[in-house]
């Protein structure tokens, strides 16, 4: 949702705006409506504003500030419209404490209307406000920063990671999380904070991750973490192997196509898992359900593993929202694997469901971020190997979350000639990625499209269904992706003159009925762009428009190959009507409120 960094220099002499610019930077993935830093040297300096990054350092020049240690923020608008006051850091009364947040102050009204009754005079619109006004409040009544920020985190209900500085206390930066992500980074010169690793991986590789209502004090000798009851807490320091590279453009004009480009590798690093996948099968013990929980891009996935497990290991699948998870999951029991999949394992609706899951059943996480919340909370874990992935729509993650679920569900089938064929299909993939000539020029004949709709069957559904979501999250384009066979109970009324249909059709099982619904929609009028077989010759003769994929590439195996050129359609789509594809409209990568 947002995004902070701080960092404080063991060299005083030294700048820290920068490097702390630099940082925030490398989250605009998190939010991209306002920026806003804060440093200190004897004076606090703030400099925030509206806008994107680079709008914003074009007229404040945000490098250009005094002190060796501070904090930043990009924002993503919940509570207050995007504007100068609403940014971050907010600030006490006095400016002496500047607080930046991530996450969600549910009972700020209840507090502000508390504090403007102590007199407290609020400028913003902001959840965020009321925290500097309470760490102000308790340093007025004599407490350390330290002290007043517990105090103030006993008050707050939410979901939050802050950090704040103060004037009154200096040489100092205090940070604390609940539900929100938040790690430390080690340095010889210098410790950081921050929501995600790609902001300090070009400076630190060393992590703590505070839990849960520790607090973090950062100076220029030392970072201790407290716990609740005050008790210094040794954390453990992870070292990060991402490179700064991995969360670079590297040449590309967009994280997107870089990461749609780094599929095939995705999926070869994450095939190195199957070692680790065949222990924690082994360890699982009796399981006689699976329960998927994820959402978005994550929940297509998963769905792709209902067929897979169901259809390969003979084990009952469902696949839940995280979201409608509390609603629906009364039946788990011991037996019962909870299976969590999340790029950035701090997904809050995920997270919610994992504690209710963990109160019954097994839980394993298939999670992209190293360190992340699910991956400290499920009992087991499979670690993607996508590396960090920047675009907010999810392309290799995804890929390497199927990947995983594949080498999962044929590992638990004993179906090795599977486990075999995955070793094809970065092969494949890279093929695709060859012909983006034509999807290129395809997307200069459907820009003009104000609806789409994706069709597919069987393990080629969920494909569908992921192809519209990387269509209408960063076009805007309306995107439906349905099962083919569903279309004649209500969609297929929707068909006309002209309306684009995407038609998933790999070689197999489904191919003779999907190919019955493409001269459905076709004989209405639609313009169908069919994904098939490069041998398909009855698909060359029905539909006006193929993109070929190699004849090799088998029904089972499709989802992890198909997706790449909707994916590429969907991007070039984007570049065709003027868009940003790395940053949609209201969207941010990771959502850490419910
Ligand atoms: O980090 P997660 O995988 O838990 O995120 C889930 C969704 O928010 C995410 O997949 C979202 O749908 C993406 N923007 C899709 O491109």
């Amino acid at each position: 949702m947002c995004g902070i960094v701080g960092c404080i220099l063991k060299d005083d002499d030294k700048k820290v705006a920068p490097i702390l610019f630099d940082c925030i930077s490398k989250l605009e993935y998190r939010g991209y409506d306002s920026i806003g830093l804060a440093t200190y040297d004897g004076n606090m300096h703030i400099k925030k504003d509206k806008g994107k990054i680079e709008e914003v350092n074009n007229k404040l020049d945000l490098a250009d500030m005094p002190g060796n240690y501070g904090i930043a923020h990009v924002r993503w608008a919940t509570h207050g419209d995007p504007s100068k006051l609403n940014a971050h850091p907010q600030l006490d009364e006095e400016n002496t404490i500047a607080v930046v947040h991530n996450g969600i102050i549910e009972n700020n009204s209840e507090i502000k209307a508390n504090l403007i009754a102590e007199g407290h005079i609020f400028k913003s619109d902001t959840d965020t406000e009321v925290i500097p006004h309470l760490i102000q409040k308790y340093m007025d009544e004599g407490l350390d920063l330290e002290h007043a920020l517990r105090k103030t985190i006993d008050i707050l209900q939410g979901a939050y990671a802050i950090a704040a500085v103060s004037s009154n206390e200096p040489d100092k930066i205090v940070a604390t999380r609940k539900d929100s992500p938040l790690i430390i980074g080690i340095s010889d010169d210098a410790y950081y904070l921050a929501s995600d690793s790609p902001a300090i991986l070009k400076y630190a590789n060393d992590i703590i991750y505070p839990e849960k209502g520790e607090i973090v004090i950062l100076d220029k000798n030392d970072v201790v973490v407290h716990d609740e009851f005050d008790n210094i807490v040794h954390k453990e320091i992870d070292t990060i192997n991402w490179t700064p590279e991995m969360a670079e453009k590297e040449g590309y004009d967009h994280f997107m196509i870089k990461e749609i480009n780094e599929q095939g590798t995705a999926v070869r690093n994450t095939l190195t898992q199957k070692d680790n996948i065949q222990s924690i099968i082994d360890d699982l013990g009796h399981v006689s359900r699976i329960c998927f929980v994820a959402c978005g891009t994550s929940y297509h996935a998963s769905l792709t593993g209902k067929y897979l497990l169901e259809s390969l290991a003979g084990i009952s699948t469902d696949v839940i929202l995280a979201s409608e998870f509390k609603y629906s999951a009364k039946t788990l029991d011991e037996n019962t694997l909870v299976v969590f999949i999340s790029q950035s394992g701090e997904t809050a609706d995920s997270l919610k469901a994992l504690d209710i899951a963990n109160e019954t059943s097994k839980t394993l996480g298939i999670v992209n971020v190293v360190g992340s919340s699910i991956t400290r909370r499920a009992q087991y874990v499979i670690q993607t190997q996508a590396g960090p992935e920047i675009g907010v729509a999810a392309t290799k993650t995804y890929v390497s979350q199927l990947t995983a679920i594949y080498l999962f569900a044929a590992l638990m089938a004993k179906n090795y000639d599977l486990v075999d064929e995955l070793d094809k299909v970065p092969d494949y993939i890279d093929e695709v990625l060859e012909n983006v000539g034509s999807i290129k020029s395809m997307s200069k004949r459907y820009n003009y499209a104000k609806d789409f709709f994706y069709l597919g069957r069987g393990y080629s559904y969920p494909t569908a269904l992921e192809g519209a979501l990387k269509l209408k999250e960063i076009s805007y384009i309306h995107g439906e992706g349905y099962a083919a066979g569903e279309l004649k109970h209500g969609p297929l009324a929707l068909i006309d003159e002209g309306i684009p249909v995407v038609i998933v059709i790999p070689p197999g099982d489904s191919h003779r009925k999907t190919m019955s619904n493409l001269e459905e929609v076709k004989s209405r009028g639609a313009r169908v762009l069919a994904f098939g077989a490069d041998d398909d010759e009855e698909l060359f003769n029905k539909a006006p428009e193929v993109f070929p994929i190699n004849r090799n590439v088998s029904e089972i195996i499709a989802p992890l190959v198909y997706i790449v050129p909707l994916q590429l359609l969907s991007y070039y789509i984007t570049l065709e009507k003027g868009f940003d594809p790395d940053k949609p409209r209201n969207l941010a990568k990771c959502v850490t409120v419910e």
